[in-house]
């Protein structure tokens, strides 16, 4: 008799049930729920892989230092444009994914997809991934990013995405100035970094929408910020050479004003 596979069979007492945390738990709905196939094992698998591959190394050279951050947000376009996106979207079921998300009524609801196990795919990625899933008229909010490289692809919907260089840091305010407003359908990129467009927004359109996410953190010694991410309220003064006195505020405000 094989213990395993026997103590797999009953169901999960509540101990062990409330022990797993509901990341856990949505991370395993979403993996049952996101792939009709694997990406990695049919046809394609050899580009997939591939892909894969290339997408970390420059994250590698981004953190070695040996890539600067402009450099870096030209190739990490370059390869997400150069996916074949409608592959790609063949092995998620949107239809299911939509059934079985649990759609947050303000902001982005965040899922977090795993790679399999397989020959030729990084075991750590240096890059953290998720999917952001959002309602009609919902947001990622605005916020700035610190020691924070990010890319994003639409994967379906529509949304209007907007970003911002941040030109200045105040104690009570970000300077900031449009550098990109848009309408992003699927295969749609844009990409952050500490230099350039470092702030973004992005709102849904009529449809539900989701949004392919990597983030590469703290890449930078010399920056002493804290890593993450630092909310703004972009509807600010606008002053001269086409700036916005852009007020700091918290997660809490920003999802009240832009979720
Ligand atoms: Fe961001």
């Amino acid at each position: 008799m094989n213990d395993t596979i026997e103590k797999n069979k009953r169901p999960l007492t509540r101990r062990e049930f409330t022990g797993q945390s509901l990341q856990t738990l949505l991370t395993i709905a979403v993996v049952e729920h996101l792939f009709r196939g694997d990406l990695f094992a049919g046809p394609g698998k050899d580009v997939a892989v591939k892909w894969l591959n290339e997408l970390n190394q420059i994250g590698l050279d981004l953190k070695d230092q040996k890539l600067q951050q402009l450099a870096w947000q030209k190739k990490v376009a370059e390869l997400l444009k150069d996916i074949e996106l409608n592959e790609l979207l063949k092995f998620i079921d949107f239809a299911k994914l939509e059934s079985g998300v649990k759609w947050a009524d303000n902001g982005a609801r965040s899922l977090r997809p795993k790679y399999p196990d397989r020959p030729g795919i990084p075991k750590n990625l240096v890059f953290g991934q998720q999917i952001f899933a959002l309602k009609p008229g919902r947001s990622v909010v605005p916020h700035g990013h610190n020691n924070m490289a990010t890319a994003f692809l639409v994967l379906k919907g529509r949304f209007q995405g907007r970003h911002y260089d941040r030109i200045e840091d105040g104690k009570t305010h970000m300077i900031i100035k449009p550098t990109i407003d848009d309408s992003f359908g699927p295969g749609g990129v844009s990409t952050v970094s500490d230099q350039k467009d470092n702030v973004h927004w992005f709102k849904a359109q009529e449809v539900p929408g989701f949004i392919f996410n990597i983030h590469i953190l703290g890449f930078d010694p010399k920056n002493k910020n804290r890593t993450g991410r630092v909310y703004v309220d972009p509807n600010g003064e606008k002053i001269s050479g086409g700036l916005i006195k852009a007020r700091l505020v918290d997660s809490k405000e920003a999802h009240q004003l832009y979720g």
